[in-house]
């Protein structure tokens, strides 16, 4: 990836896009297809307790530099960590620009990674959106895929990328074992807090994810900048396509309403655009341009708080 804007130094991967990897590896099948759909469910009969050994397995295989994010991401983000940041940058008062401004400015974000088999961060979004263009999906969600990773603009913030990315879990309440590098929970301060290691911890049952404090990322800060401006379903998709531990291993489902739990199918659906469609064959940016260019201006205004 080119441009003139470096990741902080001293971040653990060598691009963003190694914990991607390391998700492909660990959720090697496409989440299964919502009622209607066509695309793969995972394969029946595989023991509970073999998936997990599986997992055991990749997480001990997985690059150092993975384990290393994942450490830091599981011992920094507490509850109160969250609520900082939460209010530091949901005002939305940094910047006012326009989505295609804003791609291009995440754009800048440079990293170590090999530049012949890794495509830059406006590459991968106009491949998400490509890939739903050709299946036919609509405006909206194709959309969606557009502007999915921009909360990543974070890092140039000077954010660490353990504050950026990383399997998003719920501050607040007791870590669960569902999510990958559990282990790594022990150095978390809030380990130690009582009120925050029952099952539910602040919240009540079926209180709505939406009142859950997830570890902040670039899920969160996206979804806030788009809220008034794309359908329910497309929120859900931007606000927890990091959630994993929830959409594939059913964590923290305790907390989601009837209508979170309608909803997850489109996150699911998501997730298969954003995580199995990526391929090394960059998009043609000039040329896809003003289809874009018309279809953010159908649901957005030409400038966006930031
Ligand atoms: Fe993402
Ligand atoms: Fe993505």
């Amino acid at each position: 990836m080119k441009s003139n804007v470096t990741e902080t130094s001293q971040q653990p991967l060598a691009s963003m896009d190694e914990w991607e990897d390391f998700l492909k590896v660990r959720y090697p099948e496409p989440a299964p297809a919502p009622a209607g759909g066509t695309r793969r469910a995972p394969p029946v009969g595989v023991a509970a307790d073999k998936k997990k050994e599986e997992f055991r397995q990749y997480e001990a295989e997985a690059r150092p530099s993975v384990r290393e994010f994942y450490r830091l991401n599981h011992t920094h983000q507490t509850y109160d960590f969250v609520q900082a940041k939460r209010k530091e940058y949901l005002g939305l008062n940094r910047m006012q620009m326009s989505v295609w401004e804003a791609m291009e400015y995440l754009n800048q974000l440079i990293d170590d990674s090999d530049p012949d088999t890794d495509l830059s961060q406006l590459q991968h979004l106009l491949q998400t959106a490509e890939a739903m263009r050709r299946d036919g999906q609509p405006r909206w969600m194709i959309l969606t895929g557009l502007v999915h990773d921009l909360g990543k603009i974070l890092c140039l913030w000077g954010e660490p990328q353990w504050a950026v990315v990383g399997d998003t879990f719920a501050t607040g309440c007791a870590f669960s074992p569902k999510n990958v590098f559990p282990e790594f929970f022990a150095a978390n301060p809030d380990a130690n807090n009582p009120r925050f290691q029952t099952p539910n911890g602040v919240y009540e049952e079926g209180c709505g994810l939406d009142k859950v404090a997830l570890s902040w990322g670039h899920d969160e800060y996206i979804y806030n900048v788009c809220k008034d401006y794309l359908p329910e379903e497309g929120l859900y998709m931007l606000r927890y396509h990091s959630f994993y531990p929830w959409h594939r291993e059913g964590a923290y489902d305790q907390f989601a309403t009837a209508k979170d739990r309608a909803m997850k199918e489109w996150v699911l659906k998501f997730n298969t655009y954003d995580l199995y469609t990526k391929s090394h064959e960059a998009p043609d940016v000039a040329k896809l341009r003003p289809y874009y260019e018309d279809l953010i201006r159908e649901f957005f205004p030409a400038k966006v708080r930031w």
